[in-house]
């Protein structure tokens, strides 16, 4: 018996490389009357509709013209316990976490609580056109199993990791060097590999780990070379001062990470803003991975991350919506924020580059550019529909629109959850409400 096939139509665009303006065309596929055929969750065939309906066979056929089908988008940088922390008022980075972000994590001891969060964090990433993200769990394991059992009802493919913290934080959200490791070790038996969930060990940042955790972290990275990495970097200043104090050794800020081994091109370093040349030399040098989180970088007033020049070192930058100090869960949203960010130093960033970034450009930091990011035969069937006509102000100024880079920059800067028609998770329609 032959499994059930799916056809969606519409306009569909998808990237081989990175374009850099509408000339770019070998960098993407562009089909006016276009077509991707689904099979077992995977992409079988996609590109020109005649083309790919000749391989159908008694397809369900659902019809999305004319709206754009692409690749579901990737944020790489998340929080899923601060769904309740977004948006809180008047803070920079230290007090913010001290002020709102601590208070709400230590609720995810509860299961229930974990387990009702997690239900609506997915629901918001899916209502936004996110298929795949990379988050940060609470210190609780009870989060993360929380975490990975939706992920795993939804069959999304998911990154994620307990936070490791054992000092500088309030009581019930600190675990030790030994519980850490533990809970770190046991969650990447449980989850690592099955379905679509793969694990990031995840000590939070220099000032919430002891040297003793650190030595932890490093053992984790060195037992499961296979499992991703992350944590924050140089995002704000007081952070760079406080961090310099706890490591006094450390020649710079990345240096605690680098002397624990943590340094890797599966290692995710959120915010790297303020960076000083050794630490841009020691990341080329490693191969890890910046990741730009402009809504959260100008909410939380922390600074202008430097896209291009991270770029010209051959740097691969993620880009990443780090809600709850990100304001949206969009990553259209980002890229319109991403874009003025840019602006203020000179960095124009084209809506191609943009929308290969929040795609196929984020699934190569992540080294999963054969499994998600694009609409290539034999990727799985993460797919947005977007509809560039979602808003009354969206609509006017289609209008005047007379191409597709005009098309996606409309999107980008207007664009947000209003814009995503539908979402397919291998290639089940998942968008609810
Ligand atoms: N640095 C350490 N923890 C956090 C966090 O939760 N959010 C942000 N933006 N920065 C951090
Ligand atoms: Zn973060």
């Amino acid at each position: 018996m032959t499994s059930l096939q799916t056809l969606l139509r519409g306009r569909t665009l998808t990237f081989t490389a990175e374009p850099y303006s509408p000339d770019d065309t070998h960098a993407y596929d562009y089909c006016e009357d276009g077509a991707i055929l689904i099979e077992d969750g995977l992409i079988v065939a996609s590109g020109d509709h005649a083309t790919v309906n000749a391989q159908a066979k008694n397809a369900r056929v659902i019809d999305h013209r004319p709206h754009l089908l692409m690749a579901g988008f990737i944020d790489t940088h998340i929080h899923f316990p601060q769904v309740q922390v977004i948006a809180s008022w008047g803070a920079q980075l230290l007090d913010w976490l001290n002020t709102y972000t601590f208070p709400a994590e230590t609720q995810f001891a509860d299961p229930d609580h974990s387990a009702n969060m997690a239900g609506r964090f997915y629901d918001q990433i899916t209502a936004h056109g996110t298929t795949t993200a990379v988050a940060y769990c609470s210190v609780h394991k009870t989060s993360t199993d929380a975490f990975f059992t939706e992920a795993a009802q939804r069959n999304m493919r998911m990154i994620g990791g307990k936070v490791m913290m054992d000092r500088n934080a309030p009581d019930g959200l600190r675990d030790t060097p030994q519980s850490s490791y533990d809970d770190t070790k046991a969650l990447i038996d449980a989850w690592h590999g099955k379905g679509r969930a793969e694990y990031a060990i995840t000590p939070r940042f220099a000032i919430t780990s002891t040297p003793a955790q650190m030595e932890m972290a490093q053992v984790l990275v060195q037992e499961h070379p296979d499992c991703y990495a992350q944590t924050h970097l140089s995002e704000n200043h007081d952070e760079i001062a406080y961090t310099t104090e706890l490591y006094p050794a450390a020649r710079d800020y990345l240096d605690v990470y680098q002397s624990y081994g943590l340094l890797g091109p599966k290692m995710l370093l959120g915010h790297s803003i303020h960076l000083k040349p050794r630490e841009i030399d020691a990341l080329v040098e490693t191969g890890a991975h910046p990741v730009f989180c402009p809504t959260s970088n100008l909410f939380l007033g922390s600074g202008l991350f430097d896209d291009a020049g991270l770029r010209a070192r051959g740097i691969t930058n993620a880009i990443a919506t780090d809600v709850g100090g990100g304001t949206s869960y969009s990553m259209l949203q980002t890229l319109n924020e991403g874009y003025k960010v840019l602006q203020l130093q000179g960095q124009s960033l084209h809506p191609l580059r943009a929308f290969h970034w929040i795609t196929r450009g984020n699934a190569l930091a992540l080294g999963l550019e054969d499994k998600i990011g694009t609409l290539a035969a034999g990727s799985e069937a993460d797919v947005v529909v977007l509809d560039a006509h979602a808003t009354e102000a969206m609509a006017l100024r289609m209008d005047s629109v007379m191409s597709l880079a005009e098309e996606l920059f409309v999107l980008m800067i207007m664009g947000d959850d209003r814009a995503v028609d539908q979402v397919y998770i291998a290639g089940q329609p998942s968008k609810r409400g």
